[in-house]
């Protein structure tokens, strides 16, 4: 994988690019943007064209857009010999999105929190809407985050992350609106009657996609609502409410924003099993009752060697309903350390998910749970494992990029 040639080339180049007058940016790579420091002259035929102030791209037939590039300041990511991993395939990519798309799917896209924002290198590869065309806010418009006190919304930090996705032309997916997570005590612990909890789910669902009318993709209406034998999980809600939360939840959501798709999400929802089939019999029957869904969100928070061989299948059965799939928290962990092996490993398993999403015109987006292993939640949950996203710390794509492209080309 990291091959001495492969380092030597590198290190000649670079070398080259110090002593020579800049040489040429290949089609669709970057030129230019605050903290770029390499060539800002695209091969022929090809121009410099701004795509947000971190990131300018050589596009074919494209005109040079001068005041796009900048190469003032030079924070950029430390590269060592065991992080050059950015294959050929990664660095001709025209962005997976871009990939994405043209494939026929909505976007490919990332999650990201507030916190992450301020790391600017971070935050220009995010901005980059021909990486990621969609983003997910990981946390801040949670229950918790938005309606900590009872009646007080906040959304001063899902705004933070929809204003930036707006800038950048992405599509944002809204997560999540009724979740036993991240759930304030006051709703988990208020001992509230099923009226009373009726009404306060109905208007925490509400307010917040009220607030965010227009501006959402989609909402994980519903989150991990499923234990893994199929029966529904006892949350607060279903153990005060029952069943019939669900639907109450879906048309709050409809009422509120009736442009927004609305999803169930789960994990180990990816291959068949028990849950799957529970998800499925839920939808069928919400169909049947005119509740309004749109659409299954398959977390896929993956194991690589051990991803299940029946997602295809079980994905298509999903999309059997007319509703859209979409993966919508992707990451494919690996046992701590990585080595050649592993990584490549992790390739196979992200092109696998990827090409089982592409082969089946329902799903129609994929979303990784943030885009570099700098920011995964992996290793805060399971401590020997992480390394899960295509991007390492370094936020140096590796091999799993070129096989999401290869997937998506
Ligand atoms: O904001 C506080 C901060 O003030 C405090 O100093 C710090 C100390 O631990 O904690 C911070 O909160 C953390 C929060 O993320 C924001 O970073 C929580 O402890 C931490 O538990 C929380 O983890 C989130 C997790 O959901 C909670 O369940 C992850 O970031 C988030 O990626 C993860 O996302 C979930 C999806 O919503 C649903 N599917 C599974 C997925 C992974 O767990």
């Amino acid at each position: 994988m990291y091959t001495s040639l492969a380092l030597a080339l590198s290190l000649s180049s670079c070398l080259l690019a110090g002593a020579q007058a800049q040489t040429t940016v290949a089609a669709w790579n970057q030129c230019g943007g605050l903290q770029y420091t390499g060539s800002t002259i695209c091969v022929s035929g090809s121009g410099c064209v701004k795509l947000n102030d971190y990131y300018s791209q050589c596009q074919p037939g494209a005109a040079t857009v001068t005041s796009a590039v900048s190469s003032s300041t030079t924070v950029v990511p430390s590269v060592s010999s065991s992080t050059i991993t950015t294959s050929a395939a990664s660095t001709t990519s025209p962005g997976l999105h871009t990939l994405a798309k043209a494939k026929g799917l909505v976007y490919f896209g990332s999650a990201t929190d507030n916190g992450e924002l301020t790391d600017a290198p971070y935050k220009a590869i995010l901005s980059d809407n021909s990486e990621f065309g969609q983003l997910t806010p990981g946390n801040s418009q949670k229950w918790d985050a938005t309606e900590g006190t009872r009646g007080t919304f906040t959304f001063t930090r899902g705004d933070e992350i929809v204003a930036l996705a707006k800038a950048n032309g992405q599509l944002v997916r809204g997560h999540t609106l009724v979740w036993h997570s991240q759930l304030p005590s006051w709703v988990s612990s208020g001992g509230f009657d099923n009226a009373t909890l009726i009404s306060i789910m109905e208007n925490h669902v509400t307010q917040v996609a009220t607030h965010y009318k227009g501006q959402i993709y989609a909402w994980d209406v519903l989150n991990e609502i499923f234990n893994e034998d199929g029966t529904f999980r006892e949350s607060v809600f279903y153990t005060t409410i029952g069943e019939a939360y669900v639907a109450i939840a879906l048309r709050a959501a409809r009422a509120a924003d009736p442009d927004a798709k609305l999803y169930i999400n789960d994990y180990n929802v990816d291959g068949t099993g028990a849950k799957s089939t529970a998800m499925y019999n839920l939808v069928a029957k919400l169909i049947a009752q005119g509740v309004p869904i749109d659409g299954i969100g398959i977390q896929a928070h993956l194991i690589s060697g051990s991803v299940p061989s029946t997602l295809q299948a079980n994905w298509e059965q999903f999309a059997s309903l007319g509703v859209d799939v979409a993966l919508t928290e992707v990451d494919i962990r690996i046992t701590l350390p990585t080595t050649d092996a592993k990584l490549a490993q992790q390739a196979t398993d992200y092109k696998n998910v990827v090409a089982a999403c592409v082969a089946i015109p329902k799903c129609i987006g994929i979303t990784i749970w943030d885009y570099t292993d700098k920011y995964s939640w992996i290793p805060s949950v399971f401590s020997t494992q992480g390394a899960a996203l295509p991007w390492d710390e370094n936020l140096v794509k590796k091999p799993a990029y070129a096989a999401i492209a290869e997937a998506l080309a």
